[in-house]
């Protein structure tokens, strides 16, 4: 009686052991994360992102993240793309355009989830932001450029040539030049550009605006955000103010923007992630913009 006892619940343990142990494993969600570069606002990004994860219940019991940091280097981001292809992830997140570029062919399998994108259009990652039709959806970061230009004539009514420096590698930068040049010629503005394609080219893209402008144009390029550094004095030294694509440029010694706050972005993209690990199809989550 008593040995026949033992048995039964011996293995009712047995069973309700593996039972815990394949419930665990299988709903452990997997995350790949992909980041650009380090720079202030990418990295602000990714703080505010794992601070909303962990408020919306995730830990390393329920979550796994695979998180890969591209340099800066759009071959170091193609091989993260190859390895990321390998593994079951239910989801990637990519921080910021040319990291979503490099992973936007894992959306065949997997979704894809962007955070600080300003033109996913532009960049080819969706057709259309209110109906994701590739797989990839996630936050935006338009930036206001003509706020940004207003801003520049309100402190100096005087201002007659703006300097662009930007990386044309960039499409995120591509569109909002594009926009900067269609805004300055609405208003008379003269435009002169230099664009960089490192961060070693930026402190002589400057000296050469610094003789030819009234003001410097800076956008969130990644390359040029992640430079600040680099051109800061040369610009400081000449008296030509750096107007800023994003807040984080100011911190780093940029003169002034009109900007969103990153960290929103990042608690919106938290959000959408943990909606999409849950189920919700990338088709009928629309790309967000700033809340
Ligand atoms: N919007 C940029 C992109 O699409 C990424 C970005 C976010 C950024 N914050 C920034 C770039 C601040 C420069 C500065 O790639």
């Amino acid at each position: 009686m008593n040995k026949l006892l033992g048995t039964v619940l011996t293995s009712a343990l047995t069973i309700s052991l593996l039972a815990g142990c394949g419930t665990s494993t299988s709903n452990k969600k997997k995350v790949g994360i992909i980041q650009f570069m380090d720079h202030t606002s990418l990295n602000e990004i990714k703080d505010s992102f794992d601070k909303e994860m962990k408020t919306l219940g995730y830990d390393d019991k329920n979550i796994e993240y695979t998180f890969k940091n591209g340099q800066g280097d759009t071959n170091t981001c193609a091989s993260i793309a190859n390895d990321f292809a390998g593994k079951n992830f239910d989801c990637v997140m990519a921080i910021a355009t040319p990291a979503a570029q490099a992973v936007a062919k894992l959306a065949t399998k997997t979704p894809v989830v962007f955070s600080a994108v300003t033109d996913p259009v532009g960049a080819q990652l969706t057709s259309s932001l209110s109906k994701p039709d590739k797989n990839i959806t996630g936050t935006s970061d338009e930036v206001q450029v003509d706020q940004i230009i207003d801003k520049a004539l309100e402190i100096n009514p005087n201002t007659k040539t703006i300097g662009m420096l930007y990386n044309k590698g960039e499409a995120n930068s591509v569109t909002n030049i594009k926009k900067a040049k269609a805004y300055c010629a609405e208003k008379n503005i003269k435009v002169v550009e230099a664009t960089i394609a490192s961060v070693n080219e930026a402190q002589s893209a400057v000296n050469v605006l610094n003789s030819k402008c009234d003001a410097i144009f800076a956008p969130n390029d990644n390359t040029v955000a992640s430079a600040m550094a680099a051109y800061l004095q040369v610009a400081n030294d000449a008296g030509k103010p750096i107007y800023c694509g994003a807040d984080s440029m100011v911190n780093d010694g940029g003169f002034a923007t009109v900007g969103i706050d990153y960290d929103v972005l990042g608690v919106q993209t938290g959000e959408m992630i943990e909606r999409i690990v849950n189920g919700a199809t990338v088709a009928d989550t629309p790309v967000e913009q700033i809340a």
